[in-house]
């Protein structure tokens, strides 16, 4: 078995641009956390992180948040390998702990057509939390779905197909530590 350093070459020659750079992101990550503590402050959090793109953003964001909290995951599977939404939309792992009068915060990886927010958002609503607030990593400059917004957005980027820091393209770059757009090629190749 061949295990490919963090920081491959061959990753790194699939990027076409660094959209956002590791220092960037975690320079914003301060700013973020430090919001949330305020908003925060006093009260016992309940983190829901959408797997699988959220892993990095949550475990960065939370290493910075000094709040006492609680962590799950609900798995969604919303695309089907490609870099255009299938429309189809599967849990994959449910929620393990209990929400009802907690204040829950739901993390995910971006917002761009809405769709996985709103369903998310409605799941846990039926759960009957005091709170439910929402913060993704990126925010697409597309209109999404009954102008849903997040409570928290660490960027907004432009409406390119993205990978990098927890995003995949079939399942591939997670592990690139900054947000990079790929080479056309390596896009529509079969
Ligand atoms: P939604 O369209 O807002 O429901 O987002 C659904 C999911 O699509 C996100 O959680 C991501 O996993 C995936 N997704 C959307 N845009 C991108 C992208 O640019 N790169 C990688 N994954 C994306
Ligand atoms: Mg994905």
């Amino acid at each position: 078995m061949v295990f490919l350093p963090l920081q491959s070459p061959v990753m790194q020659t699939d990027v076409a641009e660094i959209l956002l750079s590791e220092k960037q992101i975690q320079a914003r990550l301060d700013e973020l956390a430090a919001a949330i503590q305020r908003d925060y402050a006093g009260k016992e959090l309940t983190v829901v992180g959408i797997l699988t793109g959220s892993v990095m953003f949550v475990a960065d964001l939370l290493r910075r948040l000094p709040l006492p909290l609680r962590l799950d995951n609900i798995g969604v599977s919303s695309y089907s390998g490609a870099t255009q939404p299938t429309g189809e939309f599967t849990i994959t792992k449910a929620l393990r702990l209990d929400v009802r009068d907690r204040d829950v915060l739901v993390i995910d990886d971006i917002l761009d057509t809405g769709h996985t927010l709103i369903r998310i958002r409605a799941m846990i609503t039926a759960l009957q939390p005091r709170s439910l607030k929402t913060c993704v990593f990126l925010e697409k400059d597309v209109p999404h779905t009954g102008n849903t917004q997040a409570d928290y957005v660490a960027f907004k980027i432009p409406n390119k197909f993205v990978v990098g820091y927890g995003l995949d393209y079939r399942e591939h770059y997670r592990n690139l530590p900054y947000v990079g757009v790929l080479r056309p090629d390596i896009i529509s190749a079969p």
